[in-house]
């Protein structure tokens, strides 16, 4: 009963969701300065795990809200927290997520479905036939609950056996259904919610291997024989036994060649500093180099709070600055800071601007000294370009702060140590004229930045 209200519940409020997600998309398209509007500019998500415990805490909410896009309940849609009892479900800690990446105009990924671990006691002693029933019935439930409402669902998670042999894991669901249950899990999924993307989700699968290979080899297969999958998640759990294979980008690409979307759903990377942000900028520029990834997720949101805290993995230390790796990321997404920012002399353009005002500062009878104060606009600029047209008769016979090019009587002024302006911030270059009987002000003309 009460399932059924609050589905009915989650639907009325879809109306408002549309809404707040086209605000962020706007907000989104105007500065590129979060790891969320960059990777909108690049057409993709970048998401986080969130704990609904955390939510309460101030700089947790304010730096998930400020920088992500998406988020992945860490734990609060697995089995164990949505069907501890059979047939009894509980949504309030993943609810409570949902609201909160709704009110923000958040995407929100599904995690998980179909899993071995963290699955109540009363699942394992089930058999066959029962566990089927189960499974179908906890899909169900879950994907009915939030049908609409799930950008992508990790139906079926870490199914396959690490190591070198590429076999399945033992599982209650493989043990009892054979290898026949991940397809069954991604048939009643699509049923279930047919708006969700559909993936594959398990680790150690970042680059060409054993593993991966078995997984590649059966989403052909499922491709070829219609079973529904959409999209393969790697999770790029990241650490020195761990790292970050060099054929990463690759994987990725044979995979998306399938004919499904990948994403990088769990991203963390053991380390600190500019190594740990070097690896951080491999992941993304993986991802951004392959058009059917369509989005990253990293395992969480602070160093304090990361699964692997001891390794501080993550982008912001635990009080909430941000890490190099930060950094790192921003830039690689083509946010400030890095390629594609208005900042970045290798790449001019998209919202860098700046302003010439000319003041005559000095006069006698027969030249003056003229100054041209540039101004950056609402965003940092790395350069800037000003002409100055003189009156036909007057000649320039130095100038100086800046570096001129001549055509006729229009002289092209760039910076010659001072192109660097922060946002607002003001320079200027000067220059004396001699007026040769005219006595007119120079014109300046546009000024452009990058
Ligand atoms: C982890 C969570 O981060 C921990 O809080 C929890 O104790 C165990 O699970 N692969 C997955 C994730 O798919 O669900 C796991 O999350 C990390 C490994």
């Amino acid at each position: 009963m009460s399932m059924i209200v609050r589905r009915l519940s989650r639907a009325a409020t879809a109306g408002l969701v549309a809404a707040a997600a086209l605000t962020a998309a706007a907000h989104s398209a105007e500065a590129a300065d979060t790891l969320g509007s960059a990777a909108a500019g690049q057409g993709r998500y970048f998401g986080t795990a969130v704990a609904a415990s955390h939510l309460g805490e101030s700089d947790y909410a304010a730096t998930l809200d400020r920088e992500f896009s998406s988020v992945t309940p860490e734990n609060e849609m697995k089995w164990d927290a949505t069907e501890p009892s059979r047939g009894s479900f509980t949504f309030t800690s993943a609810d409570r997520i949902v609201d909160h990446a709704q009110s923000q105009g958040m995407d929100v990924r599904g995690h998980t479905l179909v899993w071995h671990s963290q699955l109540p006691s009363w699942v394992s002693p089930l058999g066959a036939q029962d566990l089927r029933t189960a499974m179908n019935a906890h899909i169900n439930g879950l994907m009915g609950h939030y049908k609409g409402e799930i950008h992508s669902w990790d139906v079926v998670n870490e199914a396959f056996q690490d190591g070198g042999s590429g076999t399945r894991r033992s599982s209650p669901f493989q043990d009892k259904l054979g290898d026949g249950f991940i397809e069954e899990a991604f048939r009643t999924a699509r049923a279930a919610d047919p708006a969700a993307k559909l993936c594959y989700n398990d680790y150690n699968t970042d680059g060409v291997n054993a593993k991966s290979n078995a997984v590649y080899d059966m989403v052909k297969d499922f491709k070829s024989r219609g079973v529904p999958i959409d999209c393969v998640g790697f999770q790029s759990h990241f650490n020195s036994n761990s790292p970050v294979p060099s054929d990463y980008r690759h994987n990725l690409q044979r995979f998306a060649d399938l004919g499904v979307d990948v994403q990088i759903t769990e991203l963390d990377i053991e380390g600190s500093g500019s190594a740990q942000a070097a690896d951080y900028t491999k992941v993304v520029e993986a991802c951004l180099a392959v058009s059917r990834c369509t989005g990253m997720t990293v395992w969480g949101v602070t160093d304090k709070y990361s699964w692997r805290s001891g390794g501080t993995p993550l982008l912001f230390d635990g009080d909430y600055n941000e890490k190099p790796a930060y950094g790192a990321v921003l830039s690689a997404l083509g946010g400030s800071g890095g390629p594609g920012d208005p900042g970045d002399p290798g790449d001019p353009g998209d919202g860098a601007s700046c302003t010439a005002t000319y003041t005559r500062t000095a006069d006698w009878s027969s030249g003056y000294n003229g100054q041209v104060t540039i101004t950056a606009g609402a965003e940092p600029i790395s350069s800037w370009t000003a002409t100055v047209t003189l009156p036909a008769q007057q000649s320039v016979s130095s100038l100086w702060n800046g570096t001129p090019t001549w055509s006729g009587n229009v002289m092209t002024v760039r910076p010659s140590w001072n192109g660097t302006l922060a946002a607002g911030a003001s320079t200027s270059f000067g220059f004396t004229a001699a007026k040769n009987g005219s006595d007119a002000a120079p014109t300046v003309g546009t000024c452009t930045a990058s």
